[in-house]
């Protein structure tokens, strides 16, 4: 079988139900169930003896290393983190925790367990850390594309935990031969996705009749990629990545903020039209931008292309028609995530 962290949150049930309807391969999955795990987004693998779902935290070592006494796992996918920059800045202190700290006992017990294997599945083993672009800091106008040799620049409390966690991933393969993977991903969208990020806030606010709050100038630039695509990119690392590399993971797709809420807005206008036949674009409103706002994020994802011969295969226009439409028929799992703690952090984030 395989260890997921982190398999409640957004990218990683995406990752556990595309895992288990392909290979059929067991799935541990241990996730703490913050605010941003949920395990309603797993319910259809309620009874299915391939997933083995335990709640607690990638810092308890005791439990991390039970685990793996106990269910033997041939690879680890950490997908566990804080992953949202704005609660970031409000509260660094859980990201040091997590993407930090967590990361490294997770590495830890991992490397314990790891060096007792029996030489041929010590050979196979791998970790795969998943971690983000946020790492490479922010693009100038001209610049290219992140690649993989660019420099770490994290701007954001966020970032820099991921930076970190990195960081550490790495030298637990130089120094301990751990055989690591670590993925660098753009911004995801798709089912799931919890509505304190752009695109799900933006389809959750449309339909309430409430602003889309588009920061600063909306100019902001982002590579934007369908979190099916990602799935598949991790699945395909790895099976065939080599050990102690790094891949970008991107979906070529880089679009201003406010290009992303217009054409999102023209999909609802197309799917769900306003009662009043009016556009979902006149509830567009500029609010106060996010400190150290990184302007632009780029992807080159031509190393896991030309290796491993992964590339997306959504277009923004069909990744976002999918999503939107899950949205409109999954609206019970959105009233679900958007009561009680939900109004606490749009109330503190965004005022009135
Ligand atoms: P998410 O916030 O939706 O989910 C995170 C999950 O981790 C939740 O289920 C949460 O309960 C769990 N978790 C948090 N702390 C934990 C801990 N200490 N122990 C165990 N579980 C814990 O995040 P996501 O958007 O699914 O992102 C998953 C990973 O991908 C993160 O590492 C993130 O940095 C990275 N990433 C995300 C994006 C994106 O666009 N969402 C892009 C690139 C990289
Ligand atoms: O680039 C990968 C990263 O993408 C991941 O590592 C993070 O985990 C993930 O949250 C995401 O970070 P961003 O900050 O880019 O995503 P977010 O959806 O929060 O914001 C996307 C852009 O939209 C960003 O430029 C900020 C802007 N924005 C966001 C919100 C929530 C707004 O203009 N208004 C908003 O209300």
């Amino acid at each position: 079988m395989i260890l997921t962290t982190g398999g409640a949150g957004f990218i990683g049930s995406n990752f556990v139900l595309d895992w288990l309807a392909g290979a059929g391969e067991p799935v541990l999955n241990l996730d703490r169930l913050t605010y941003a795990g949920n395990l309603e987004n797993l319910a259809s693998l309620r009874g299915d003896a391939r997933h083995v779902f335990v709640q607690g935290d990638i810092g308890d070592a005791a439990l991390v290393a039970r685990l793996l006494a106990e269910h033997r796992p041939r690879a680890v996918v950490n997908f566990a983190a804080e992953s949202h920059v704005d609660r970031s800045i409000h509260d660094p202190e859980d990201f040091i925790q997590t993407n930090i700290v967590g990361t490294f006992r997770l590495l830890e017990a991992v490397r314990a367990y790891w060096s007792g294997l029996p030489a041929p599945e010590r050979a196979a083993f791998r970790f795969l850390h998943v971690s983000t672009d946020e790492v490479y800091g922010s693009l100038g106008k001209e610049d290219p594309a992140f690649s993989e040799s660019n420099r770490y620049e994290p701007n954001s409390p966020y970032s820099a935990s991921k930076a970190a966690s990195d960081h550490l991933v790495r030298a637990w393969h130089h120094t301990y031969g751990l055989p690591v993977l670590t993925t660098n991903c753009s911004n995801n969208y798709g089912p799931y996705h919890f509505p304190e990020k752009l695109i799900p806030l933006c389809i959750h606010n449309a339909l309430a009749g409430k602003p889309l709050p588009i920061y600063g100038d909306g100019q902001q630039r982002r590579d934007w990629l369908y979190v099916g695509d990602h799935c598949a990119a991790i699945r395909r690392v790895l099976e065939a990545g080599r050990p102690g590399e790094v891949y970008n993971v991107g979906g070529w797709n880089e679009m201003a903020n406010l290009e992303v809420v217009t054409t999102l807005c023209a999909m609802l206008d197309a799917m769900r039209p306003r009662a009043d036949g009016r556009s979902y674009r006149e509830q567009i409103g500029f609010v106060a931008d996010r400190p150290g706002h990184d302007r632009r994020y780029a992807i080159d994802a031509g190393k896991l292309e030309r290796e491993l011969g992964w590339k997306p295969q959504e277009t923004f226009e069909s990744g976002i028609r999918k999503t939107v439409r899950w949205y409109l028929d999954h609206q019970d799992w959105v009233n679900n995530v958007t009561s009680g703690a939900y109004r606490d952090w749009v109330g503190k984030h965004y005022g009135d």
